[in-house]
């Protein structure tokens, strides 16, 4: 068997085209562009592409989109002042901070000044407790996307056992708390998991958020089930990049011109004739992220537009 690849740069193009088409009406109609607003502390490379992502994907779909750059020194109660600011914005319906932020920030003091309103990462503890209380609201983007693809690839849900490697505010926590709302039965596991391979191979759906390259390998996998990668990570080492792809592989050639490549949490040449479905990496879980920013923007300006907040 070999896995059939999960397209997410397919899916997320669809939900681009979504968000844009909505935008459309809104602005046909009369109404206010949706805007988001990105704040980026300090030089961290990987971040800054994030960020770039996010605003090209925003311009397109027609939202107004600013990112804040501000300097790697910055203090946390000037970050909050700025949280402030925007918060009291009616422009603003999205604020998303950047993380990690540097040391010196209160990353938890930051997050919570958010605005839950407009907190469109869905970290803060009143969207996060909405979200464990099975009321969802502002739902973290990354497993907001995986729920999204697992759906429209048609992989059941109900009464499936999933597991959710990893246990993160950004990904693990959101994730179980999702598939349970989707009738999944839900393990998640950790770095202090006893068994682990034996655990993961009695899910229907594994998640890998570990953040380790390459961990996943076949003893984790149960025949024919759904895993979704989705950790990202640069290869630079050919003789890793060999082991992941095979020699023989496009991608192997590739990291060869380039200088480095890309892997997950998964490890790709063993997983995939184990697996039933796969999501790569690069183009799973990744464009899904952004495009579910788009949503939960259009979202928050939908839920602060009937409030009244603003028109
Ligand atoms: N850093 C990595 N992923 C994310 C995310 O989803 N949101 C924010 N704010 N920072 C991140």
């Amino acid at each position: 068997m070999t896995a059939r690849k999960l397209d997410g740069t397919a899916l997320a193009k669809t939900l681009r085209a979504e968000a844009a088409a909505e935008v459309e009406k809104i602005i046909a109609a009369g109404g206010r562009r949706p805007g988001l607003d990105v704040v980026l502390v300090g030089e961290n490379s990987a971040s800054a592409v994030y960020v770039a992502s996010k605003d090209r994907a925003c311009e397109e779909a027609g939202f107004r989109s600013a990112i804040h750059r501000e300097p790697a020194g910055m203090s946390t109660r000037d970050l909050l002042a700025l949280v402030e600011k925007l918060n009291a914005n009616p422009e603003v319906d999205g604020i998303l901070v950047q993380l990690p932020l540097p040391e010196q920030v209160d990353a938890d003091q930051v997050l919570e000044a958010i605005d839950p309103a407009k907190d469109v990462d869905g970290f803060h503890a009143i969207n996060a407790g909405a979200l464990a209380q099975g009321r969802p609201r502002l739902v973290p983007c990354t497993p907001a996307g995986i729920i999204e693809l697992l759906r429209r690839e048609e992989i059941p849900m109900v009464g499936a056992r999933a597991v959710v490697m990893g246990r993160s505010l950004i990904v693990g926590r959101p994730m179980a708390l999702l598939l349970i709302g989707e009738h999944a039965t839900v393990t998640v596991v950790h770095s202090r998991t006893r068994d682990l391979p034996e655990v993961c191979r009695e899910a229907d759906i594994l998640v890998a958020a570990i953040g380790r390259p390459a961990m996943v390998t076949d003893r984790f996998v149960k025949p024919g089930a759904t895993v979704i990668d989705v950790g990202i990570h640069r290869v630079t080492d050919p003789d890793q990049a060999r082991d992941y792809f095979g020699a023989e592989s496009r991608r192997f050639a590739r990291m060869s011109e380039n200088g480095s490549t890309l892997v997950g949490d998964v490890h790709p040449r063993l997983v995939a004739p184990v697996a039933g479905a796969l999501t790569p990496v690069p183009g799973g879980v990744g464009p899904l992220t952004v495009a579910m920013l788009l949503k939960n923007t259009l979202a928050a300006y939908r839920a602060r537009c009937s409030q009244g907040a603003v028109s």
